[in-house]
């Protein structure tokens, strides 16, 4: 798991407009109240929440160049909040509303700290939900939570990965984030990737260092922008829960991933080997679309 120490994981992209609004209205934001972002980029989402609902606005950012920019915005607009360049993940967080556009795994890893926010806190996320909550509210991936938040229901006598395998398609040229679910016999968690077509192209990152036994953990995957028609296939590993089997493609069409069960993985391996993965893809973009 590496990441550039100067910017957060796994890479910035902006909230758009209509659902920084969607977001604010779900979480209920109301004047006064004290607004986080956590990992607030640009800083256009905490804009909003201070020109718009009038609340007290805090970012963190780990990126210099960002964190500049989130301050310029609110400094032009006159607001007094704060923007601080530093590790969200070092820092106490005290808000009445906590926004985040966050991955998977760094969301799972925040859980306890947000967990215990006071009970009338609320979380918006956009992008992403928690892992392992369930949302009181929902917009356009959109979700609010109120503490105590819901918990999924969870079986911990499962273990292994949340499918035999996938088939991931990522748009060329930018970069790209999955999450998988893997349940271990517990202990510390370390994922190895194997197959030297993803070495260079993917890296990964756990929702924990350590598991209780069944414990749901989410893995990101990141994908660094690639040439179209770019190819790879490979395992992802953790102990006691078995391989998983991974497949790769920078497609122009939609992107997504798509789980496969033991003969679909050896279908697509099939297919990848004779130069023929483009049906299989669209085929299994037309099955998901038709629910
Ligand atoms: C997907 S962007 C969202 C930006 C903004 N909140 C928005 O919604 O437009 C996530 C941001 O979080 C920052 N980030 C990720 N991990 C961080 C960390 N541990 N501490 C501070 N910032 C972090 C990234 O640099 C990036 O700017």
């Amino acid at each position: 798991m590496a990441s550039d120490s100067s910017t957060g994981w796994p890479f910035w992209a902006a909230t758009g407009d209509d659902r920084i609004g969607e977001a604010l209205r779900l979480a209920g934001l109301r004047p006064g109240e004290r607004f986080v972002d956590l990992g607030c980029g640009d800083g256009r989402v905490l804009l909003r929440a201070a020109e718009d609902f009038g609340a007290e606005v805090h970012g963190f950012e780990l990126d210099p160049g960002l964190a500049a920019i989130a301050r310029d915005v609110l400094a032009a607009a006159g607001i007094d909040g704060t923007v601080v360049e530093d590790d969200f993940e070092a820092v106490p967080i005290e808000a009445d509303v906590v926004f985040a556009f966050l991955s998977p795994a760094t969301l799972q890893r925040l859980r306890p700290r947000l967990e215990a926010l006071p009970p009338h806190a609320r979380i918006v996320t956009t992008g992403y939900p928690v892992p392992g909550w369930l949302p009181n509210n929902l917009g356009d991936r959109t979700y609010l939570y109120r503490l105590p938040p819901d918990e999924q229901p969870v079986d911990r006598n499962q273990r292994g990965w949340v499918s035999f395998g996938a088939l991931v398609s990522v748009t060329p040229a930018a970069p790209a984030l999955v999450a998988v679910k893997v349940q271990t016999d517990g202990g510390p968690l370390t994922v190895s990737v194997s197959g030297a077509g993803l070495d260079g192209w993917l890296t990964t990152r756990t929702g924990a260092d350590e598991a209780a036994p069944g414990e749901p953990v989410v893995v990101d995957l990141r994908f660094e922008p690639a040439r179209e028609g770019t190819e790879a296939s490979g395992t992802l590993e953790v102990d006691s829960a078995g391989k998983f089997r991974l497949f790769a493609v920078a497609d122009a069409g939609d992107p997504g991933i798509f789980g496969l069960s033991e003969s679909g993985c050896d279908l697509v391996a099939d297919a990848m080997a004779r130069g023929r993965l483009a049906p299989v893809l669209n085929e299994a973009r037309r099955r998901t679309s038709s629910g």
